[in-house]
C-alpha cells in the first residue's frame, strides 16, 4: 500500500509519495502532466536498468533528456553545477520544463540546486534511490554542491514538486550504502519518534535482510519525523538543530581521520554515542536506557566502537565545529529516547568522562 507525506508549507508544500513496487506509468504520467521537457540527472553507479524503467514511464508527448554524472561525492561540484546548467540552455529548457533527480543524495543536492537557480527556479522532481536519500536527503529541501573550502558551502533551500520512494531500489544498495542510512533511521528513533524506537528494536534482523514490510513502515516513520521537524523550521533557525544528534562528535572523527576510511554515517553513530554517554553523565538518561541505544546501534550491525578514540584527541576539531557559538559548544543531548534538546549547559569534564 502506498503511503503520503506532505512536507513544507504552502506555497511550497510537496507529497512524498512512498511505494512499495516500482512507480507505476500512471502515477508518473499525472506527476509530469505540466510540462514539456524533461531532463533526467542521474550517475552512473545506479543500475542500468533504474534509468531504462524511467525513461519507458515518461509519456511519449514529452521530450526527454538525460544527463549522466560520474558517481560519488566528486561529482558534486561547481563542474557538475555548470555542466548541467549548459545542457539546459543549449537544450532551450523553460519553465514549463521540469528536471527528474534519478539517484542517492548526491544527484539530489547536485540537481535540487540546478533546478533553484536556473532561470531563477524551475520545478524538479525528486526519485531517491539510497535509504539515506530516501529518509533523509530528498526530505526538507536542503540542495547544495561543495567547493574546495568546504562541503555543501554553496546551495539554496529549494523544494522539490514530489518526491518518489521506491522500496523497490533498496535491493540492489550496497551493505555500506544501506548502513549509511540505517544510521540516519537510528537517529530519528533517538531524537524524536519512540515508535520507531519500537520497531527497529523489536524487528532488527527483518531490518537487516531489507524486508519490505517492515522497511516501509521504518521508512515512513523517518520521513513523518524528519518532515515534522522540517516543516516547523524551514529554514533552520530553530528545532532543526536536533537533527545535528551525534554531529559535531562524528564530525570531529572524520577529521581526526581525515576523512579517511571513516564514512560520514559511519561517524555520526559514533558521534551518537558519545551524545548519549553525556546525556547518562548529565542525568538526564538512565543507565538503561544508555544501554538500549547502544544495543540497538549493535543489533542492526552498525558500530559502536567509539573508545579508540579519546577526547583530547577529538578535542581541536569539537572545538572547531561550527555548533560553537560565542565561545561555547552547543550540544543535542537525549532527555530520553525519543526526545532531543540543544544545549550549552553541561560540565566540561563530562566531555572527557564520555570517553572513559
Ligand atoms: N540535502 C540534504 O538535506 C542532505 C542530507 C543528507 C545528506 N546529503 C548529501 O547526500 C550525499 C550522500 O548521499 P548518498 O548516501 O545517497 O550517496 P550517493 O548519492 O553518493 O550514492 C552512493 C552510491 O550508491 C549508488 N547508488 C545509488 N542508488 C543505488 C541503488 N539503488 N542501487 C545500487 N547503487 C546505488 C550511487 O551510484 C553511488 O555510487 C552527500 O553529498 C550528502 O552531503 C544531503
Amino acid at each position: 500500500m502506498a503511503k503520503s507525506i506532505l512536507v513544507g508549507k504552502k506555497p511550497t508544500k510537496y507529497e512524498v509519495e512512498i511505494l512499495d513496487k516500482p512507480i507505476s506509468k500512471s502515477k508518473f504520467s499525472t506527476a509530469l502532466k505540466s510540462y514539456n521537457k524533461v531532463l533526467v540527472v542521474t550517475d552512473n553507479g545506479l543500475p542500468k536498468k533504474y534509468l531504462a524503467d524511467i525513461k519507458k514511464l515518461i509519456p511519449k508527448s514529452k521530450k526527454v533528456y538525460i544527463h549522466t554524472l560520474s558517481a560519488g561525492e566528486k561529482s558534486k561540484s561547481l563542474k557538475s553545477f555548470n555542466s548541467i546548467l549548459e545542457n539546459l540552455a543549449s537544450l532551450k529548457f523553460d519553465r514549463t520544463d521540469c528536471l527528474i533527480a534519478l539517484g542517492g543524495g548526491m544527484v539530489g543536492d547536485v540537481t535540487g540546486f540546478v533546478a533553484s537557480s536556473y532561470l531563477r527556479g524551475i520545478d524538479f522532481i525528486q526519485i531517491p534511490t539510497t535509504l539515506l536519500s530516501q529518509v533523509d536527503s530528498s526530505v526538507g529541501g536542503k540542495t547544495a554542491i561543495n567547493i574546495s573550502q568546504g562541503k555543501n558551502l554553496v546551495g539554496a533551500f529549494y523544494n522539490p514538486k514530489k518526491v518518489f520512494i521506491s522500496l523497490a531500489y533498496l535491493k540492489t544498495l550496497s551493505e555500506k550504502e544501506f548502513k549509511s542510512g540505517l544510521g540516519e533511521v537510528v537517529k530519528y528513533a533517538f531524537i524524536l519518534n519512540a515508535k520507531l524506537h519500537k520497531i527497529l528494536n523489536s524487528n532488527s534482523s527483518l531490518v537487516l535482510s531489507r524486508d519490505l514490510k517492515i522497511l516501509e513502515e521504518v521508512i515512513h516513520e523517518s520521513i513523518k519525523t524528519k518532515s515534522k521537524i522540517v516543516t516547523q523550521d524551514e529554514k533552520e533557525n530553530g528545532i532543526r538543530a536536533i537533527l545535528n544528534f551525534g554531529h559535531t562528535f562524528g564530525h570531529a572523527i572524520e577529521a581526526k581521520n581525515n576523512y579517511k576510511g571513516i564514512s560520514h554515517g559511519e561517524a555520526v553513530v559514533l558521534g551518537m554515542i558519545i551524545a548519549s554517554e553525556i546525556s547518562f553523565l548529565e542525568n538526564y538518561i538512565s543507565r538503561k536506557e544508555l544501554d538500549e541505544i547502544k544495543s540497538l546501534i549493535t543489533s542492526l550491525g552498525l558500530s559502536s566502537d567509539y573508545k579508540k578514540y579519546n577526547y583530547s584527541d577529538l578535542k581541536p576539531f569539537i572545538l572547531n565545529d561550527k555548533k560553537v557559538s560565542k565561545g561555547k559548544l552547543n550540544l543535542i543531548l537525549l532527555k530520553k529516547i525519543g526526545s532531543a534538546f540543544k544545549t550549552s549547559k553541561f560540565k566540561n569534564s563530562n566531555l572527557s568522562k564520555a570517553f572513559k
